[in-house]
């Protein structure tokens, strides 16, 4: 209850600063190899991530990937080089962290050649690092659902570790409860890393699960109420949540962007 009245107090406020949900930065972009470090990537989504977003996924600076919590956040990414870049740039995914403090996203080779414009994407290979701007942008999963993937190390009945995936809208999962359908008994569970939620004191299924999205200055409650894992959970399963987030968190910035980059 407490987070309730944490978040309503918030919107006021807002609206006296400039909200924004298309805050522009600078920032740069290197290009990398995807086979070597998309199956490392710190979120763990493995090759899972080529199923996001048509595999136009980024390794991202501490600064965004914020502790593992940026994991799954999309963001629109363009060269500001007009010769050889289109203002369309690319939309790509979070799967990983550059520990580098020279660029802010390493950007998988298909996705670093996509911010070109035609005929010149060797030319900008040829860069290796360029000057980008970016913004957040609502990630957009139109045929899937947000999914929980149980974990190896899970054991039932207990122990339940789960991976989120195709996180849409522009948020972040700030808490995950799970409980029996129907109970009221939530057990909250714990980020083990990034997309990563675990509890030891799950209990016997069928089981619900309830998320706290936030971003910026507002949050709220998104709840499936119908059974998402069967009582026989399996490991290595993806299983439906029933629910597709689509909130849209605000940041504070001046300028806004209010223009489709295209
Ligand atoms: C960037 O990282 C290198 C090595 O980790 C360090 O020596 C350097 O001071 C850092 N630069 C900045 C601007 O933080
Ligand atoms: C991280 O950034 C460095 C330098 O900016 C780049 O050379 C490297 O390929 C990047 N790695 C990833 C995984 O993005
Ligand atoms: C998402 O969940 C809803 C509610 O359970 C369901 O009706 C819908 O078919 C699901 N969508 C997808 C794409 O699986």
């Amino acid at each position: 209850m407490k987070l309730f009245a944490f978040f309503l107090v918030f919107p006021f406020i807002l609206s006296l600063a400039t909200a924004c949900d298309r805050c522009v930065h600078k920032s740069k972009a290197a290009a990398f190899s995807s086979s070597s470090s998309l199956s490392a990537g710190a979120c763990g989504y493995g090759s899972l991530a080529l199923n996001f977003n048509g595999g136009f996924v980024a390794a991202a600076n501490s600064e965004i990937f914020r502790d593992g919590v940026g994991c799954g956040s999309c963001f629109q990414i363009r060269c500001r080089n007009r010769e050889l870049c289109n203002r369309a740039g690319v939309k790509v995914v979070v799967t990983d962290l550059n520990k580098s403090n020279t660029t802010d996203f390493g950007l998988g080779v298909r996705a670093f050649a996509a911010l070109a414009r035609p005929g010149m994407a060797d030319g900008l290979k040829r860069l290796v690092i360029t000057d980008v701007e970016h913004k957040r942008i609502p990630c957009e999963y139109p045929n899937k659902n947000l999914s929980i993937r149980v974990e190896e190390s899970s054991r039932r009945p207990n122990l339940l570790t789960v991976k989120l995936m195709y996180q849409g809208g522009q948020t972040d999962i700030v808490a995950v409860d799970v409980a029996r359908v129907g109970s009221a008994a939530w057990q909250f569970m714990t980020r083990s890393y990034g997309p990563v939620w675990t509890t030891s004191r799950a209990p016997g299924g069928p089981l619900q699960f309830r998320f706290v999205v936030t971003g910026g200055y507002d949050g709220k409650w998104v709840w499936a109420q119908q059974a998402v894992l069967p009582p026989e959970w399996r490991s290595g399963e993806v299983y439906d949540a029933g629910v597709q987030i689509t909130d849209i968190a605000q940041e504070g910035c001046s300028p806004c962007d209010t223009q489709e980059w295209r």
